[in-house]
C-alpha cells in the first residue's frame, strides 16, 4: 500500500460509510474484469474513497475520477491529500453535458443512477459509449428494480427516503438501462447480486 489508507479515510471530506463498506467486494469484481494496463473513467466519484482504494489496489490501472457539483470541490481536496501514481487529478464531468477526457477501456460508476434525474439515463449511456474504446465495458454498482419490483422491502424503503430527499431521485428500472444501452450498441452481459441489496451490472460494447 502506498500509504495508510485508514488515516486517509478519516480525513475524507463528505466521507461515505457505504462506500467504505462496499469497496472490498467491488474490488474483487473489478480485479476479475479489468485487464492489465487499462484506463478507467469513474463517473460520480463523490468523496473519492473508491478512486483512492481501487487505484491503490490496482497499480497497473490508470484511474480517472470525475464528478460535478456539489461533490467536485471535496473530491479535489481529498485527492490532493494522497499520492498514488496511477490516480489522475479529478475532472469536472456532468452527465448532462458528457465531456470525457479521452477514451477508456472501462467506465465505472457506483450509486449514481438513483441520485441523478432519470432523464439523464439515456445521455449517460450515449456519453459512455462515446468514451469507451472498442470492446469497452461499463460497470455499474447500485440498487435497481426488476419488472417494476424492488428486490427487497428495504430497497422500497430506501426509495421512499430518496424521494423525500429529492423528487428527481429514485431507484431505476433495469429495463430502462437495458433499453438505453441497446440504443447505443451496448448490452447487459452480467448482473451480479451484491451485499446490501445492490447489483453489479456489466454492460459491454
Ligand atoms: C451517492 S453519491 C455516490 C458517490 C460515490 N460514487 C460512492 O459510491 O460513494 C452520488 C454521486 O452521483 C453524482 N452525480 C449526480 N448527478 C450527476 C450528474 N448529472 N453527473 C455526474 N455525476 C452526478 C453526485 O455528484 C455524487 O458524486
Amino acid at each position: 500500500m502506498s500509504q495508510n489508507l485508514n488515516e486517509v479515510s478519516a480525513g475524507f471530506e463528505r466521507f461515505n460509510r457505504a462506500a467504505d463498506n462496499n469497496k472490498a467486494v467491488i474490488l474483487t469484481q473489478l480485479k476479475r474484469l479489468l485487464g492489465t494496463g487499462e484506463r478507467v473513467l469513474e463517473i460520480g466519484s463523490g468523496s473519492g474513497q473508491h478512486a483512492v482504494f481501487f487505484s491503490d489496489a490496482m497499480p497497473d490501472i490508470t484511474w480517472q475520477p470525475s464528478d460535478t457539483e456539489p461533490y467536485f470541490k471535496a473530491l479535489r481536496l481529498n485527492l490532493e491529500r494522497v499520492s498514488i501514481a496511477n490516480l489522475m487529478s479529478p475532472c469536472y464531468l456532468d452527465v448532462s453535458a458528457f465531456n470525457a477526457p479521452g477514451r477508456f477501456n472501462t467506465v465505472y460508476c457506483a450509486n449514481v443512477f438513483h441520485i441523478m434525474p432519470a432523464d439523464l439515463i439515456e445521455p449517460m449511456f450515449d456519453g459512455v459509449a462515446q468514451a469507451l474504446l472498442p470492446g469497452g465495458r461499463f460497470v455499474v454498482y447500485g440498487p435497481f428494480k426488476y419488472g417494476g419490483e424492488y428486490t427487497t422491502p428495504s430497497n422500497a424503503q430506501f426509495n421512499e427516503w430518496l424521494l423525500a430527499n429529492g423528487k428527481h431521485q429514485g431507484i431505476r428500472d433495469i429495463e430502462r438501462l437495458q433499453e438505453a444501452a441497446s440504443a447505443v450498441g451496448m448490452s447487459l452481459v452480467e448482473d451480479i447480486a451484491m451485499p446490501a441489496n445492490n447489483q453489479l451490472l456489466l454492460f459491454s460494447l
